[in-house]
């Protein structure tokens, strides 16, 4: 269990995250949502350790994660950060071969081999496991990057917008293995979402961030409500269910439904 104690951070002087307090429960996909700039990858990279912190304490199984070797971290907690651009030339293979660095030092024993060709059959990469990451497409290489991350077969794995570039398709595809990770092999997996209905469809648990602070948390259920939405995105939220999962619309409070001299609605944005 990764348990985050007042977590405070600040870049010059102003701050980002003011005071996190929050449990991540195991075994489960939850999601972080919240608007651009509310904190989200800051929270994300200092629970994960990529970036330090100014107060606070994150504990893994009770333990002060600042006391810990950055080995023994890398072998439990998996990041796939927001951007990650690397500019050497590099084949899918080597990049997921990188995943195993943890376990095997660069050295791969067959046990590695057999991970990354199951993550490569996993993430469908096996046609292009030869292919340099600049030859690929956005949504291939941010397969390829998540292949990597899935090779470090570590129990928590953290990923700040995964479906960026990525079509439907493969979004739900994702979406399906992290699900099938947890179901299937008890990982639990944390997730920064744009897409709202992502996070309604797929996630367990939902944490909406905003200024810096929870402003809410729990089952999916209980956040992916009308009230708690327009509060933390300041949309006017229109929320269905279907096939027993909430789907959401949302237009901006200000977008007034008008009526045009032709007698049409339009919405003016
Ligand atoms: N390296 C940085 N230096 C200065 N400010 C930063 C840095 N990284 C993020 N910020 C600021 O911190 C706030 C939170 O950013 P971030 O955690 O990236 O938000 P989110 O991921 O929710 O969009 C934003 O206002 C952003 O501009
Ligand atoms: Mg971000």
């Amino acid at each position: 269990m990764i348990e985050v104690k007042n977590v405070r951070q600040s870049y010059g002087g102003r701050e980002v995250l003011r005071g996190i307090n929050l449990v991540l429960p195991d075994n489960k996909v939850s999601a972080l949502i919240g608007a651009n700039g509310a904190g989200k990858s800051t929270l994300l990279n200092v629970i994960t350790r990529l970036l330090p912190f100014r107060d606070g304490a994150v504990f893994l199984d009770g333990r002060d994660m600042g006391a810990m070797k950055s080995r023994d971290i890398a072998k439990t907690i998996a990041v796939l950060k927001q951007s990650h651009h690397i500019s050497i030339r590099i084949s899918v293979e080597d990049l997921v071969a990188f995943g195993r660095y943890p376990h095997s030092r660069g050295r791969l024993t067959t046990a590695d081999k057999v991970k990354i060709d199951e993550v490569i059959a996993y993430m469908r990469l096996e046609d292009m496991r030869g292919s340099y990451l600049d030859e690929l497409s956005g949504g291939q290489r941010q397969r390829a990057y998540i292949a990597m991350v899935l090779a470090q077969d570590t129990r928590y794995i953290f990923l700040d917008e995964p479906l960026n570039n990525m079509d439907i398709h493969f979004s739900v595809e994702i979406m399906r293995i992290l699900s099938r990770l947890v179901r299937d092999l008890g990982k639990t997996v944390v997730i920064v979402v744009h897409d709202i209905n992502f996070a309604a469809a797929y996630a367990d648990h939902v944490i909406a961030i905003k200024d810096g602070t929870i402003a809410a948390e729990g089952p999916v259920d209980r956040i992916i409500t009308k009230e708690t939405l327009d509060g933390v995105f300041g949309f006017d939220f229109n929320i269905a269910e279907v096939a027993g999962r909430k789907v959401c619309l949302y237009f901006r409070h200000d977008a007034a439904r008008a009526v045009d001299n032709t007698g049409e609605n339009v919405y003016h944005n």
